[in-house]
């Protein structure tokens, strides 16, 4: 473990997220990792499962954003970078590519995925961000919204969940460090270095809309910028697919 984390390791866990805010609860510091050999009720995004049988990662951070909430939606893409580097290192000359707001991609198809959640003991205590990551390693789910793969389908090393934690911490003190010390600025700027569809059409889908339009940046906090016409429209959260993805897995 790099400098100022722990962590423990677990056989099964229903969600490595939930044990997160559980050790919270009983004092556990930040900078506190938490991962399971598979999860009996591991969460995505918008309420939606993740499947969790064993071989690939499932792990969570304790990390306090010092009760400041805007930080939220930077740190998801510090992570968003940390693990991008960590599948990068292992796939060498594959392409790898961050993915609007939270994703992995790897030639296209999502890899990983990231959930971050706010724990507070009670509304006066700090707030800590639990960040729960997902990282396919041995095998991916078929039936998904998005097309999925695994890190050992590119590769013929035979990768396991605790080479890929121990790559994944040292990069994501590697960020975070980054993070705290230059800010959000060389962050934004490193993320959209490295993700797939800037300046194309893109169609984000939201609970109750639809849109297309071209991705033009990120604000300043991470939110998406998209042109529709003369218009920008800045986007907090949804499911963005391209050209490849919007035609099959939309439903
Ligand atoms: C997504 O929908 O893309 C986010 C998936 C996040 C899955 C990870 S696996 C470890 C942690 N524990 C959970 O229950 N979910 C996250």
């Amino acid at each position: 473990m790099p400098d100022g984390f722990d962590y423990q390791a677990f056989l099964s866990l229903d969600s490595t997220n939930k044990e997160a805010v559980r050790q919270a609860h009983m004092g556990a510091k930040s900078g506190f990792w938490i991962s399971s050999i598979e999860q009996t009720e591991g969460r995505g995004r918008r309420g939606r499962k993740w499947a969790s049988v064993s071989g690939n990662l499932y792990c969570s951070l304790i990390y306090d954003s010092q009760s400041e909430i805007y930080k939220a939606s930077q740190l998801s893409f510090v992570t968003t970078l940390a693990v991008c580097d960590t599948v990068a290192e292992c796939l060498e000359g594959v392409d790898v590519k961050c993915k609007w707001p939270n994703d992995v991609l790897v030639d296209n198809k999502k890899i990983s995925g990231i959930l971050l959640e706010t724990f507070s003991k009670t509304p006066k205590d700090p707030i800590f961000m639990i960040i729960g990551i997902g990282i396919n390693i041995q095998d991916h789910p078929k039936l998904t919204l998005y097309e999925a793969t695994h890190i050992n389908e590119h590769t013929k090393t035979d990768f396991n969940a605790d080479d890929i934690f121990s790559i994944l911490t040292q990069k994501m003190a590697y960020w975070l460090e980054i993070w705290n010390v230059q800010g959000f600025a060389t962050i934004r700027e490193q993320w959209l270095k490295h993700c797939k569809g800037l300046g194309e059409n893109i169609c984000v889908r939201m609970p109750n809309e639809e849109l297309m339009g071209r991705f033009v940046d990120l604000d300043s906090n991470g939110a998406l910028r998209l042109a529709i016409g003369d218009e920008i429209r800045l986007i907090h959260s949804g499911d963005v697919f391209f050209d490849t993805t919007k035609n099959n897995k939309r439903k």
